[in-house]
């Protein structure tokens, strides 16, 4: 006789299976990602701009392996379990300038650029995650951005407006940018996938392989300064690394001629607010990289 879940309990679960997951220490659910897969699919476009997908070509992508620039050891942040303030490492000196990408496209045509991507993806139907979609959530912000943040994928908000972060994950997006002294129309913000997962979940890596081509092209386009990558689905497809993210916060990642740096997904922040003083140390990296100063309060 089948065995059933009392709901209360199912969501508990759930929501405890979340948790570990957007810690990056765990995936219950989910088939490991395969990360040669992504390599290779980086390594064909390096060689061959544009074979993986029939749009036109983009940039050629860079990762820190194909374009053999290794980033230099950073300490990592020091914890604060304890409530210290973590520190900040000082940047090297030595880190290698950001490879320069191919086809840079002037400021003034990078709208136009992004939605001729836009139009390439047209009504897609590529992967699974379109039988369940109500609007393809393509991006949002300026085009000529020099900060970009990269979430995982729609949620149900989204999918009703076709918007990224509009949900109560973007309300608290939206107090981190503006505690950046930041507006969100200053800032680009795109997910590594553009349709909504069924139930939220995690895209499976096929989805996130089929989509996130987009997302490089959208990259290439804005040629942002810094990329924040908001969990650890965003921080696995864009470095091509699988880690726990404790091991990527806190340092500086070179990626396709940008400054890459992780901090948690706003909607693990929201179900462990303790952890937004770790989030806004990661944050006051990327501002000292863009020469941000925090705005005084009152
Ligand atoms: N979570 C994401 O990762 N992206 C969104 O756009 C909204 C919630």
């Amino acid at each position: 006789m089948p065995r059933t879940l009392d709901p209360a309990l199912r969501d508990a679960l759930q929501e405890r299976l979340r948790f570990y997951r957007d810690l990056g220490l765990i995936e219950f659910y989910r088939r490991p990602v395969d990360l040669t897969a992504i390599r290779e699919t980086v390594q064909d476009e390096s060689a061959n701009p544009g074979a993986t997908t029939s749009e036109t070509p983009v940039a050629t992508p860079v990762l820190d392996e194909s374009a053999n620039v290794k980033e230099p050891e950073m300490p990592p942040t020091q914890t604060n379990f304890f409530g210290e303030e973590p520190a900040i490492p000082v940047r090297n000196k030595a880190f290698p300038a950001p490879p320069q990408a191919l086809n840079i496209i002037p400021p003034a045509e990078r709208a136009a650029a992004l939605q001729a991507i836009r139009e390439d993806i047209g009504d897609c139907t590529r992967c699974a995650l379109h039988q369940g979609r109500n609007k393809i959530v393509f991006g949002d912000g300026s085009p000529t951005a020099r900060l970009m943040f990269v979430g995982e994928g729609p949620g149900a908000d989204e999918d009703a407006q076709g918007l990224p972060f509009v949900g109560r994950a973007g309300q608290l997006l939206n107090n981190m940018i503006a505690a950046m002294g930041l507006k969100r129309e200053e800032v680009y913000i795109a997910n590594v996938v553009k349709c909504r997962p069924p139930g939220n979940r995690t895209p499976e890596p096929e989805e996130a392989h089929t989509c996130s081509p987009f997302l490089f092209r959208q990259i290439d386009v804005v040629r942002p300064q810094v990329i924040v990558a908001l969990g650890a689905t965003a921080a696995t497809y864009l470095l091509g690394q699988r880690q726990p993210l404790a091991g990527l916060r806190g340092r500086v990642h070179a990626f396709r001629g940008s400054q890459l740096i992780v901090t948690y997904h706003p909607a693990f922040l929201l179900r462990d607010p303790r952890q937004k003083k770790e989030a806004w140390a990661d944050l006051q990296i990327a501002m000292r990289e863009l020469g941000l100063k925090a705005p005084s309060k009152g």
